[in-house]
């Protein structure tokens, strides 16, 4: 099967040309000149996609979703089926996801109780970092293990006492393993011991309502905890990944760890560069809708994160996507915030939301690309096969429309999930066509993928490593 996608832009890492893209069954074969003799050969015969005034960009790589995750007694709604149908209709063609070790088990059932919820429910590729929530010399050395076999990525929580924390002594020890195995090591960083007195302080006074979400887990615990992992980190020689962050100190500190030539690095979310503590503090219980951790932070971080996004003291936009519903979920913290599901439904959007910063001149087009698929294929060892448009790579491919105009609302939107995080957003550019391994997913607003087509991806180590 043979399909010439021409006429449009392409965009990579590097910048943008008019480029026709030549695809045989799953890889791309050819980016060729348009008009030029090698496309007019190719084009006999081959199924012809026009992508006039679309931008044609590799397919989005989101590292951090949690698809059917068990968290505050319920689980995120979006199962792979659902998330990863909806992923694709906003421009994403490969998940990393969280397989999750249960206190007093081994990390394999884990991995494999995860694979089998996603094994032929995907509709896009997939791949699963570990967390580790039992740090032990089992576990270790069963780390050696999973990297071997493409598990190259271990989270672990300063947050969450009691459920996934890890202590510093844990975390040094897990870092140990990570420096010779060579896995990155990703962390939650909020000090969560500090963060859990500061709740039970707050529900002492009465203080119940969502917004006390964010007082209770302030900017500096997340610096704080920034900082000690980069410690950490660098005691060990291991890589750093700080997932989710949020804040300008939190920031400050990867980047100057990374002036420094330690091998760290951050990702932050669309959440956190478009919506505000401010939407915590929405009339009655609506404030429930934006509940994650770290939490929504004060509008002055936005501008910051930007910058951090252009500068490249934060490598990757991915979205920490864990939706709850309002109904019935995000209510079950109805008289204490502690108690509502912590996380957001964003992974349809974040292709969409991050070119809003192409729009506003935050970012230029060739990094929009790259925080959404370039560097995040390399730094989980999908490199060159996912992240870039080249000949020999999958063809995931999205044709992108610039002028397009759409307003966000859960009325439209195909996460299974009651309501959105941007009701009413009305943006700029939408997706128009998706191809996975020259397969049609998206086509002319319309899902035309299958659940069973989605495969596993063993992964490499980081290429970014010193
Ligand atoms: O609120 C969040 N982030 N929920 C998902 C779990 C995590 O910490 O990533
Ligand atoms: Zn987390
Ligand atoms: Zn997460």
């Amino acid at each position: 099967m043979r399909t010439l996608i021409s006429g449009g832009t392409v965009v990579g890492p590097t910048g943008a040309q008019a480029a026709d893209i030549l695809v045989e069954d799953e890889r791309i074969v050819a980016l060729a000149a348009p008009g030029s003799q090698v496309v007019t050969a190719f084009a006999e015969g081959a199924r012809l996609i026009d992508a006039s005034g679309r931008l044609v960009v590799p397919g989005g790589i989101d590292v951090h979703t949690h698809m059917e995750m068990p968290f505050g007694g319920t689980y995120s709604s979006d199962t792979f089926e659902t998330g990863t149908r909806a992923a694709a209709w906003g421009g994403t063609t490969t998940i990393v996801d969280f397989a999750v070790q249960r206190k007093g088990e081994a990390l394999r059932p884990g991995l494999d109780a995860w694979l089998a919820k996603a094994e032929g429910n995907c509709a896009i590729d997939y791949g699963f970092h570990m967390i580790v929530s039992d740090v032990n010399e089992q576990s270790c050395q069963e780390m050696d293990v999973l990297v071997d076999e493409g598990v190259t990525s271990f989270k672990l929580f300063m947050a969450y006492p009691g459920v996934f924390y890890s202590t510093d002594g844990e975390i040094l020890r897990a870092m140990q393993q990570a420096r010779t195995n060579g896995a990155t090591i990703m962390m939650h960083a909020e000090n969560g011991i500090a963060i859990d007195l500061l709740v039970s302080q707050a529900l002492s006074r009465g203080e119940t309502a969502p917004r006390f979400h964010a007082s209770t887990r302030p900017d500096e615990l997340e610096a704080e905890a920034t900082s000690r992992a980069i410690a950490l980190a660098k005691v060990t020689g291991a890589p750093l990944y700080i997932v989710h962050l949020t804040t300008t100190g939190a920031m400050e500190a990867v980047a100057e760890a990374r002036g420094q030539g330690q091998n760290a690095f951050a990702e932050t979310c669309p959440q956190y560069l478009f919506l505000s503590a401010d939407d915590l503090a929405r009339e009655g219980f609506e404030g429930a809708k934006y509940v994650c951790s770290p939490p929504l932070r004060a509008r002055e971080h936005q501008a910051n994160l930007w910058r951090g996004l252009r500068t490249d003291d934060l490598s990757v936009v991915s979205t920490d996507h864990c939706p709850f519903c309002f109904k019935e979920q995000k209510e079950l913290g109805r008289e204490d915030f502690s108690k509502i599901p912590n996380g957001l439904p964003v992974v349809e959007h974040r292709i969409d939301l991050t070119y809003q910063g192409v729009v506003t001149g935050e970012i230029s087009l060739a990094r929009w690309v790259e925080v959404n698929a370039t560097t995040p294929a390399r730094m989980f060892g999908l490199y060159p096969r996912k992240g870039v448009l080249a000949p020999g790579s999958d063809a995931d491919i999205v044709l992108y429309d610039p002028s397009a105009t759409q307003t966000i609302s859960s009325t439209t939107h195909h996460m299974n999930v009651d309501y959105s995080a941007f009701e009413g957003l009305a943006i700029t550019g939408r997706v128009d066509t998706v191809m996975s391994r020259g397969r049609l997913v998206i086509e002319a607003g319309r899902y035309v993928g299958d659940k069973g087509h989605g495969r596993y991806l063993p992964r490499k180590t980081n290429e970014y490593l010193m």
